[in-house]
């Protein structure tokens, strides 16, 4: 196989994996919920919420938006996996958005079922598939 037959290929499952997970979203979404922060050296919520995650005792909720993980870094370090539901309107992709001085925070969303258990690589599966397609459909 060339190249391109191995790209066209790829786009074609990539396509038909997305498609998957945007049908879940119509239905049942579940989501994982779960927080993990430290305040003042002292630990709140459940550790494996945090990088790199655990599933063990997290607990999972039904969604009627997106799968959510929010970052917190600066003064009050978090990890938040949630639902952002629909009343909160489009879950918005947030990398690093500064909100004070040395606090920012990060966003990924995601229509998977429980897909806001990974790091942000899973999340930016779609940003991949839109630039190898894309890049293909510019070279061909
Ligand atoms: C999700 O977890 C938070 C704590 O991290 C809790 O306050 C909230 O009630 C949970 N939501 C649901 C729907 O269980």
């Amino acid at each position: 196989m060339n190249h391109f037959a191995i790209a066209a290929v790829f786009c074609v499952v990539a396509a038909f994996t997305l498609n998957g997970a945007d049908a879940q979203s119509t239905g049942n979404l579940m989501c994982y919920n779960c927080t993990y922060t430290t305040v003042l050296g002292f630990e709140v919520g459940e550790k494996g919420c945090d990088d790199a995650f655990s599933a063990t005792g997290i607990s999972k909720i039904s969604c009627d938006g997106s799968c959510a993980k929010r970052v917190l870094e600066g003064d009050i370090p978090a990890t938040m996996r949630t639902c952002h539901t629909a009343l909160e309107g489009e879950c918005v992709e947030l990398n690093r958005f500064e909100i004070s001085a040395g606090n920012y925070i990060s966003q990924h969303c995601c229509s998977g079922n429980l897909c806001n258990s990974a790091g942000a690589l899973a999340f930016n599966l779609l940003v991949a598939v839109v630039a190898v397609c894309g890049a293909l459909a510019v070279k061909y």
